[in-house]
């Protein structure tokens, strides 16, 4: 039997943080060799809210160079730029035409987002989960590795993929298979710097909220330095009252490799002004290395641009083999 199909894929908005690290690519590293893998840039999500013309190309290139330096091979992968694949547009009409409306509506992301745009919701937002469903059901993926705020997202896919197949697949066949999340405990939702009940996003205004993949070491020891803390002696994971305690010594074991126990025991006595340098410390040791080879992909464009050209073509060759599958079933006329 071959080898289960993965996909996921990251916005090119802004810049990469520890949470999309932790959450999201680092599993795709540590899990690429059991799987046949698609990774994509996903650069129609990122118009959903208003974005820059100006620098969308170039952070679609720091997002792809950002996977290959955080550790995705393309012995095992493949990384494409999901506007390159037109398929993904077009499935997503499809699926738009089959997804109940109210469905879309109680999205608790589109919710959030909507709120935060105020009068300027587009379609597209609310839509956003489809386009993602596409993308998820054009490569018949098996596993979708995610952090836990997509879990939504995936139940929709499925959801979507279901009616499709109720409605028109022919007996004893599926059109589209049902995908499973992927999503690790640990990692599966950093906080906020700031504020320990709420997650590491890219959209919050704060730039002390969140440690970027790319930031310089001055700049995580800055943000760690006056990151929100509590006036309680000794550190404790899992204490109710204390979510920003439980969060930093949640990145400090993932970060350092050690066990929960491990760091519960380490940390037992310490004060913040013990711990902060010491989070620092391996915050910045384990984001150098990442830093280091993104620069010297950023270096060599013609090199990235090769991986993404032979990127799309495998992308292309899986994606409009699904699409045809999914046209055929609705009944479409065949190009002539
Ligand atoms: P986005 O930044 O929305 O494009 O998210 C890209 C990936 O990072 C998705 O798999 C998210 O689930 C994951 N992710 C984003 N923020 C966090 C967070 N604070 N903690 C864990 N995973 C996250
Ligand atoms: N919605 C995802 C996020 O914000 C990004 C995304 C788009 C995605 N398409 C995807 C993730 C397909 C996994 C699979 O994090």
């Amino acid at each position: 039997m071959g080898k289960q199909r993965v996909l996921s894929g990251v916005q090119p908005t802004g810049n990469l943080h520890l949470g999309n690290y932790l959450g999201a690519i680092r599993n795709w590293v540590e899990v690429q060799r059991e799987y046949d893998n698609f990774f994509c840039v996903v650069d129609l999500h990122a118009i959903t809210v208003p974005h820059d013309p100006k620098t969308l190309a170039n952070d679609t290139y720091t997002i792809a160079a950002l996977y290959l330096a955080c550790g995705i091979d393309l012995e095992y992968s493949t990384i494409f730029v999901q506007s390159h694949v037109t398929a993904h547009s077009e499935l997503a009409w499809l699926l738009n035409c089959i997804t109940p409306l109210n469905w879309l509506e109680r999205m608790i992301q589109f919710k959030e987002k909507a709120i935060k745009q105020g009068e300027n919701v587009s379609v597209g937002l609310l839509d956003y989960p489809v386009l993602m469903a596409a993308d998820i059901l054009l490569y018949d993926a098996d596993k979708v590795p995610v952090g836990e705020d997509q879990k939504q997202h995936l139940e929709l896919t499925r959801d979507i993929a279901i009616r499709i197949n109720d409605k028109y697949a022919s007996k004893g066949k599926t059109v589209l298979k049902l995908p499973d999340p992927l999503i690790r405990q640990e990692g599966a939702r950093v906080m906020s710097l700031t504020d320990g009940t709420r997650k590491m996003s890219k959209s919050d205004p704060s730039e002390m909220s969140r440690i970027n993949l790319l930031d310089s070491p001055d700049a995580i020891e800055k943000k760690i330095k006056r990151c929100k803390t509590d006036t309680i002696k000794g550190l404790t994971f899992d204490d109710p009252e204390r979510p920003e305690c439980n969060n930093l010594l949640g990145l400090y074991a993932i970060l350092s490799g050690k066990t929960k126990s491990e760091v519960a025991l380490e940390c037992q006595d310490m004060g913040w002004g013990q711990f902060k340098p010491l989070l620092a410390e391996v915050a910045i040791n384990s984001l150098k290395p990442i830093q280091d080879k993104y620069k010297e992909i950023m270096d060599n464009r013609d090199y990235l641009d090769s991986v993404l050209r032979e990127g799309r073509h495998k992308a292309e060759a899986v994606a409009n083999q699904t699409l045809t599958r999914v046209k055929n079933a609705l009944g479409y006329l065949p190009p002539l």
